[in-house]
C-alpha cells in the first residue's frame, strides 16, 4: 500500500494577523497536486488557529503546535486537546526538539501526549531527532529509536501517527541532512517499526523529514524510499513552501 506523500509546515511563534493572512492568500492561489497525492497541513502559532482555519482552502489542513497532556484544568498557559476539537483543529505537532530543549520535555511524556491526543480523536506529527552531539558520537539511531519507543509504549495504533525526523542539527540552520543521511536514518526507523509495532504498521506510517527543507533540496530528499514528505519551518513561512508540496512523489 502506497504511503501519502504529507507535507508539513511548522510555522513556530512566527506571525501577525496581517501576516497570517498573506501567507494564507498565497497557499490558497497556489496550485499544487491533489489531497489525492499530497497532504498538506499548516501549523500556526496557537492564537491564528481559527483564523487559518476560517481563511484556508479545504484541501489543506491545520495543526496545532503542541498540546497539554491530559484533560484541561488548573494548568495556566496551557491548551487542552478537547479545545482544538471543539476548534475542529485535526492535527497536532508533538515533541518538537525545540520543547524537548527549552522546555525539557521528556520522551515518556511525549509518549503520554501523544496517547492523550489521539485518545481525544486528534492526529499527530510526533518528532524525533538526534543532537549533532549524539550523532557525532555514532548514538543517533539510539536515540531516535529510544525517543520512538517511548511513544510505541503508550500507543497501540499508529493510524493517525505521522513520524517527523527532525535532526537538530538541521533546524534552523542551513545545513540540512544529505539525501543519505535522511534515507539511513528513516530506513531504521522503519526498521524500528517493523520489528516493535509490526509489519503493517512500519509499511503504512508515513515518516517525514524536517530540517532546513527548502525549495532547492526538497526533490532529492523526496526522491529518497522511505522519505514520506516533510516537517517545514522557515521555508513553510514562504512561497517556496509551494515548490516542497510539489515535490511530492
Ligand atoms: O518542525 C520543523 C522545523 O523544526 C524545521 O525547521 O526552519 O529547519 O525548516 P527549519
Amino acid at each position: 500500500m502506497g504511503r501519502k506523500f504529507f507535507v508539513g509546515g511548522n510555522w513556530k511563534c512566527n506571525g501577525t494577523g496581517e501576516e497570517v493572512k498573506k501567507i494564507v492568500s498565497t497557499l490558497n492561489e497556489s496550485e499544487v497536486p491533489s489531497e489525492d497525492v499530497v497532504e498538506v497541513v499548516v501549523s500556526p502559532p496557537f492564537v491564528f488557529l481559527p483564523l487559518v482555519k476560517s481563511l484556508l482552502r479545504s484541501d489543506f489542513h491545520v495543526a496545532a503546535q503542541n498540546c497539554w497532556v491530559r484533560k484541561g484544568g488548573a494548568f495556566t498557559g496551557e491548551i487542552s486537546a478537547e479545545m482544538l476539537v471543539n476548534l475542529s483543529i485535526p492535527w497536532v505537532i508533538l515533541g518538537h526538539s525545540e520543547r524537548r530543549a527549552l522546555l525539557s520535555e521528556s520522551s515518556e511524556f511525549v509518549g503520554d501526549k501523544v496517547a492523550y491526543a489521539l485518545s481525544q480523536g486528534i492526529k499527530v506529527i510526533a518528532c524525533v531527532g538526534e543532537t549533532l552531539e549524539q550523532r557525532e558520537s555514532g548514538s543517533t539511531v539510539a536515540v531516535v529509536a529510544a525517543q520512538t519507543k517511548a511513544i510505541a509504549d503508550k500507543v497501540s495504533n499508529w493510524d493517525n501517527i505521522v513520524l517527523a525526523y527532525e535532526p537538530v542539527w538541521a533546524i534552523g540552520t542551513g545545513k540540512v541532512a544529505s539525501p543519505a543521511q535522511a534515507q539511513e536514518v528513516h530506513c531504521e526507523l522503519r526498521k524500528w517499526l517493523h520489528n516493535n509495532a509490526g509489519a503493517e504498521v512500519a509499511a503504512s506510517t508515513r515518516i517525514i523529514y524536517g530540517g532546513s527543507v527548502n525549495g532547492a533540496n526538497c526533490k532529492e530528499l523526496a526522491a529518497q524510499p522511505d522519505v514520506d514528505g516533510f516537517l517545514v519551518g522557515g521555508a513553510s513561512l514562504k512561497p517556496e513552501f509551494i515548490d516542497i508540496i510539489k515535490s511530492a512523489t
